[in-house]
């Protein structure tokens, strides 16, 4: 039978289910040029209002995943593992994670996006370390991840095509909150990677794309279900992102950070407790649950002591030196801003709450993020961050800092990161980081 795309069009608007070929066919073809943007709008716009079986979920996945290649990781021995945040401010845990797990001997194969929007991206904080190069071929991505078990890299033109095309469309027509066509694109990238385990860091509140804990665990019940169709291992951990996560959000103070902790140094802020501690944990809790999938250690409580021994000896750092070795990053030489610029209350009480996102939005101002694919970063911009939900502050105490190279647009952020935070008289107990881990 002849392939009419507004057939397909019209069944999905009328609520029907959609086969597996109909969805193949219409992916592929907007993938290869043959449907226009105009159709593909119009099936997502149907896509968003009617939603998606789950058997529709994983067709739409699989005809993504083979709109292009799978990294075939046949020659690299061992249980591949990766680990997929859905973004927030602050979050930088890969840099960390990704050194405990391939110290523990277990490959980790890292095919990262850039910030965009709110959130940032491991690939920007990695670049901001001269001369630090995530351009590499595929066969290139294959043989580091064989001889170090990690590299980083960015989405090649040969994963998923399919997915980088709808998800700019997506972009551009009020498509992106859709569970099926969130859940596809972020599985099909995955399954990509060749992997054989996949953790996933799930996250919700004020700085998430998913804004309270249920939306964040019904998308991580459906990613699972979809890795779990593809025979793969996976866990997911529902995390707090109602405020950003550690000192600093900004490429090379992130990196700052991680350095830090993987040797092993604490910064003590004004509150009495150290700023890194959150940074620290997550990235331990998913090292341990990463570990854990590949078969290091029998259980959560030894795999978390085996990420835990390896961050504290010093064996993360090294590897993360290895990790800029290989990739022809220079450490020493990572930039510091030139200008600072704090941000004080005037309220007395305790911290009840950020919005994280204008605190997103803040360092795009900063150019510590982009709110285009195209738009410019600047590596040292970036914001830190001196008090926690729960803390006491009075008149006049430093909230935020903002660092950088240009005085002046530091100065534009001050307003919305004045804004960006909720204090009030009660006492208020402290969140925590990790609400549910999902197997
Ligand atoms: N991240 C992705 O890769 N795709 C989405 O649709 C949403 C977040």
């Amino acid at each position: 039978m002849h392939f009419l795309p507004a057939e397909i069009i019209k069944a999905k608007r009328n609520g029907e289910s959609l086969s597996y070929e109909d969805i193949n066919e219409f992916i592929l073809g907007y993938a290869r040029g043959h449907i226009p943007d105009y159709q593909m709008s119009a099936l997502l716009m149907a896509i968003f209002f009617k939603g998606m079986t789950t058997e529709e979920t994983l067709a739409l996945t699989k005809a993504m995943l083979h709109s292009g290649e799978v990294v075939d990781f046949s020659t690299v021995p061992g249980f591949k593992v990766d680990k997929h945040s859905t973004g927030g401010v602050g979050d930088k845990t890969s840099l960390i994670l990704g050194p405990i797990v391939a110290a523990a001997g277990v490959p980790v194969p890292m095919i990262s996006g850039r910030g965009l929007g709110h959130t940032g991206g491991t690939l920007d904080k990695l670049e901001s370390i001269p001369g630090f190069n995530t351009q590499k071929s595929l066969p290139e991505f294959i043989e580091l991840v064989r001889k170090h078990l990690i590299c980083f890299i960015g989405q090649t033109k040969e994963i998923c095509p399919a997915d980088k095309k709808i998800y700019a469309l997506r972009d551009v027509t009020a498509t992106v909150e859709s569970l099926p066509l969130i859940c596809a694109s972020i599985m099909s990238k995955k399954l990509a990677e060749g992997i054989d385990g996949l953790v996933l860091d799930v996250k919700y509140g004020s700085g998430a794309f998913m804004k309270t804990s249920a939306q964040a665990e019904e998308l991580a019940l459906n990613l699972m279900s979809i890795a779990r169709g593809y025979g793969k291992k996976v866990t997911s951990l529902l995390t707090n992102m109602d405020q950003p996560l550690g000192r600093y959000a900004g490429n090379s103070l992130e990196v700052e950070e991680c350095v830090a902790i993987m040797k092993n140094e604490k910064f003590i802020g004004p509150g009495g407790y150290d700023l890194y501690e959150d940074t620290r944990e997550l990235s331990l809790q998913l090292s341990a649950h990463m570990l854990l999938l590949a078969g290091v250690g029998r259980d959560e409580k030894e795999s978390y002591k085996m990420a835990s021994d390896i961050l504290t000896s010093g064996k993360a750092m090294a590897k993360f030196e290895e990790l800029c070795q290989i990739h022809g990053g220079n450490l020493a030489a990572l930039p510091k801003p030139k200008h600072k610029v704090d941000v004080t209350t005037e309220h007395e009480g305790h911290v009840h709450g950020f919005h994280t996102e204008s605190i997103g939005v803040a360092g795009i101002i900063i150019h510590a993020g982009r709110a285009q694919t195209t738009g410019i970063i600047a590596p040292t911009a970036g914001i830190e961050f001196h008090v926690k939900v729960g803390d006491a502050v009075k008149p006049g105490d430093r909230i935020f800092t903002l660092h950088g190279d240009d005085k002046d647009l530091l100065q534009s952020a001050v307003p919305l990161l004045k804004s960006a935070i909720n204090i009030s008289l009660p006492k208020i107990t402290k969140p925590s980081l990790i609400l549910k881990i999902l197997k």
